[in-house]
């Protein structure tokens, strides 16, 4: 199959640390089909050869196990192109038109990877160009807009020049391997489908935590903000994958429709809650590693009074029959205490406790996502305290678990959430991209604490840079009976 993938944004940074790593690691595990063509798209005046050299000086920056050898960057090299553009002019779009008319590929893709501003323009650009053809996929990075509105706004001319068939609406949350897996789990296995709902399980966190602050980002961080950046669309994606209900297939829009549901569920804020349910927080300085680092309102590019927050936490609950009143939390934050991103599903206690420790504490299912990728079970078992145990009148338990580590068990076959989703973009695959009345919903539901926030004087709550952020967000848990899955 031919295809061409032109990366507008081709010279900016998603490109050099995502996109052509991915590239090159599905081009070198043969994933990629053959007869294809990247087309990198920047204002530079570069030739072919400059903007694979270009290139090839930025894989030193990549992991050394994914960098390419000189033999095999030459070959990949081999299907690497340049076209000088500026976007905002339409004769621009006719010397793409010509490259791309050259070779007639079977699927084109135009992967938007720049500012978000530059959306609108693209598509209609594109389409004024004639380059919105039924052979044509187009890519949208997040921000996809900053609310309701502007979302709106650029899903609306999306859609006046291509049918949502063709948009593919990357949260790169979806790729992760651990993602792929929660489906399974839940969906290709019937044994924790009984549990999975308010009669067993206490309560779900979701923690998505960097131990890295804005770095070079400063000035985009400060207009967007951790809600903007992780919370509507990772963390509410990956809440919709542990809450929703079983799709009737694994086809797109039947796994899109449930997610839909969950987002369409979700406890409305109030007066009361945008208080008592929602921490934000902004880094202070701190130490990383032993080293001391910064706080945000010394970074680079960042206003030294700003409000945006870098950390929330919240609490929310999926109104429906199968989660009413079970308690979902939400966390993320920079410059947190570690890299760690996982979701803890706590199960209810034993009814009825016959041993000593496990009256109180129920079982836990951790699904991993990073910096491991996999899956433990937390049971109570009779374990080394055994001997003390045959003293005691009454029995101890331990807690132990069951460890399903996939980087271990698959190795190298894993594909990292880039090249996944490269991959199904070019194959036409939808299953792993947001639609966009998905993406509609999930800002419609953070727009009131966007509001909130901003009519509230009193700005985050500081936390010092190396910590789990303020002290807030356990008492906001604590409130409900429970604790933050590192606390216990
Ligand atoms: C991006 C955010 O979407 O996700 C970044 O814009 C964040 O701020 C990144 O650092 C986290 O992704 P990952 O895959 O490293 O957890």
């Amino acid at each position: 199959m031919s295809f061409d993938l032109v990366l507008f944004g081709g010279t900016g940074d998603l490109v050099w640390r995502k996109l052509m790593p991915a590239l090159f690691q599905a081009f070198r595990h043969g994933t990629l089909p053959a007869g294809g063509r990247i087309i990198g798209v920047g204002r530079d005046s570069l030739s072919h050869e400059q903007y694979r050299a270009l290139i090839q000086s930025r894989f030193d920056k990549v992991d050394l196990a994914k960098r390419p050898s000189a033999e095999e960057f030459e070959r990949f090299a081999a299907i690497l192109e340049f076209v000088r553009m500026d976007l905002s002019k339409p004769d621009d779009y006719a010397t793409l038109a010509a490259s791309l008319q050259e070779r007639k590929a079977n699927t084109v893709v135009m992967y938007v990877a720049t500012a978000p501003s530059l959306f609108t323009t693209v598509c209609e650009q594109l389409a004024a160009a004639g380059l919105n053809t039924p052979h044509t996929r187009v890519v949208l990075e997040k921000p996809l807009g900053h609310d309701l509105a502007s979302n709106r706004a650029i899903n609306h001319t999306v859609r006046r020049f291509f049918d949502e068939k063709q948009v593919f609406r990357i949260d790169h949350y979806l790729g992760k391997p651990a993602v792929q897996n929660l489906f399974a789990l839940r969906f290709g296995n019937a044994l924790f489908e009984p549990l999975w709902r308010r009669e067993h399980i206490a309560n779900i966190q979701i923690t998505i935590a960097e131990d890295l602050g804005v770095e070079s980002r400063g000035s985009f961080y400060e207009t967007t903000g951790a809600l903007r950046d992780m919370v509507q669309n990772h963390a509410l994606q990956l809440l919709c994958a542990i809450g929703m209900e079983p799709p009737i297939n694994a086809h797109a829009d039947a796994i899109r429709d449930e997610k839909l549901k969950v987002l369409r569920s979700l406890k409305p804020w109030t007066t009361e809650t945008l208080v008592t349910d929602v921490v934000r927080g902004q880094y202070a300085s701190g130490t990383r590693g032993g080293q001391a680092v910064p706080g945000y309102r010394e970074e680079p590019g960042v206003n030294p009074h700003s409000h945006t927050e870098t950390f929330v936490a919240l609490r929310t609950e999926i109104a429906n029959w199968r989660w009413a009143g079970v308690p979902f939390y939400i966390r993320t934050g920079k410059r947190l205490a570690g890299r760690d991103a996982r979701i803890v599903v706590n199960f209810r206690p034993t009814p009825h406790a016959i041993f000593q420790s496990s009256s109180q504490v129920g079982n836990q299912l951790v699904i991993n996502l990073q910096p491991k990728d996999g899956l433990e079970l937390h049971l109570f078992a009779q374990g080394q305290n055994n001997r003390k145990a045959r003293a005691s009148a009454a029995q101890t338990l331990a807690p132990v678990q069951l460890d399903l580590d996939f980087d271990k068990r698959f190795g190298s076959e894993r594909v990292g959430a880039y090249e996944r989703l490269l991959l199904d973009v070019i194959d036409g695959r939808l299953n792993l991209f947001v639609r966009s009345d998905e993406q509609e919903e999930a800002w419609r539901w953070v727009e009131p604490l966007i509001h909130h926030w901003a009519a509230d004087a009193q700005g985050p709550r500081p936390y010092a840079a190396g910590t789990w952020g303020p002290s807030a967000s356990s008492a906001m848990i604590a409130r409900d009976g429970f604790c933050w899955d590192e606390e216990s």
